[in-house]
């Protein structure tokens, strides 16, 4: 019986766009998901077309039990999480010596066909290696890790990220004038950002500018909005939705002084949130039992 971890996630730019090739920023933040796998010839069904495809793509089974420190269908990537974490303690358990690569890739590959074919490799390769990364397309790169103070507010709201993908690609196929201009634009937030990552003023302006941009995309919610306003009003750099939207949870940049009373005022608003940072460490492995 072997115990892996890996981390969530959150958007910091490019949300969407990415699915269309534009470039995304995304970082790994602390809570993690703990996956234990045991060898079982009999298993329980897990009832997840991720952690059944886990399986399915390994040609093994087995039995799962999870631990998440994060909350499911609400934008910090815990699918990918469950099923980074599952696929690496399946290949521990049972010896099976696939390489990380080959995790990010396998995992990446579940998720969009359970989604449904689409699907960026950003939450895959986030919750695989950690850190700070910049994507695009099939490229994928780590950055130097920077010390970004961040709060995220959980609406409460849930919702489901493929909904969200294909209401986009409704969207877009209906108003391409309108929404490409906007993928377009998203992309040109994202590089922008990257030449001002060490300024968190600018980067706040650019997350605002993006949440925008997502709200012509109809990601938005009112129940975000709200956490996103009022986290600017408490003095955050910058804040926006980060994932699929449509409820799940926003993500405020913040003076490091001012964190707690952003994280207040975001639960004065009914939702719950947590004060984080990077995590630098993908997927690991817990303890052997
Ligand atoms: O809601 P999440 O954390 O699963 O993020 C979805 C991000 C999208 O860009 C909307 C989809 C994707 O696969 O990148």
């Amino acid at each position: 019986m072997v115990t892996w971890s890996a981390p969530g996630k959150v958007f910091l730019f490019g949300e969407h766009a990415v699915v269309y090739g534009k470039p995304a920023i995304a970082m790994a933040i602390k809570p993690r998901v703990f996956v234990t796998v045991r060898k079982s010839r009999a298993p329980h069904p897990a009832k997840s077309p991720y952690i059944d495809s886990c399986f399915d793509e390994m040609g093994v089974k087995g039995s799962v039990y999870i631990n998440s420190q994060l909350p499911s269908s609400s934008g910090l990537g815990s699918s990918a999480a469950v099923t980074v974490a599952t696929l690496a303690a399946i290949n521990d358990e049972f010896g099976i010596n696939n390489s990380r690569e080959q995790i990010a890739e396998m995992a990446f590959n579940i998720e969009k066909k359970v989604q449904k074919g689409r699907a960026s490799p950003t939450d895959t390769t986030v919750s695989t290696y950690g850190g700070l990364v910049f994507i695009m397309g099939a490229s994928r790169r780590r950055l130097p890790p920077e010390s970004f103070q961040m709060v995220v507010g959980n609406t409460m709201v849930s919702h489901s990220t493929s909904k969200m993908v294909e209401m986009v690609a409704d969207l877009k196929k209906k108003n391409p004038e309108i929404c490409d201009p906007v993928l377009d634009a998203i992309g040109g937030i994202t590089m922008s950002a990257m030449h001002h990552l060490v300024d968190p003023v600018q980067l706040g302006r650019l997350m605002n500018m993006n949440n925008s941009l997502l709200e012509v995309l109809g990601v938005g919610h009112p129940a975000l909005s709200r956490l996103v306003l009022s986290a600017r009003t408490a003095g955050a750099y910058g804040a926006k939705i980060t994932g699929a939207g449509g409820g799940g949870c926003m993500v405020a940049l913040c003076p490091k002084h001012l964190k707690s009373r952003i994280a207040s005022a975001i639960e004065a608003c009914e939702a719950r949130a947590f004060v984080t940072n990077i995590d630098t460490e993908g997927v690991r492995k817990e303890k052997d039992v």
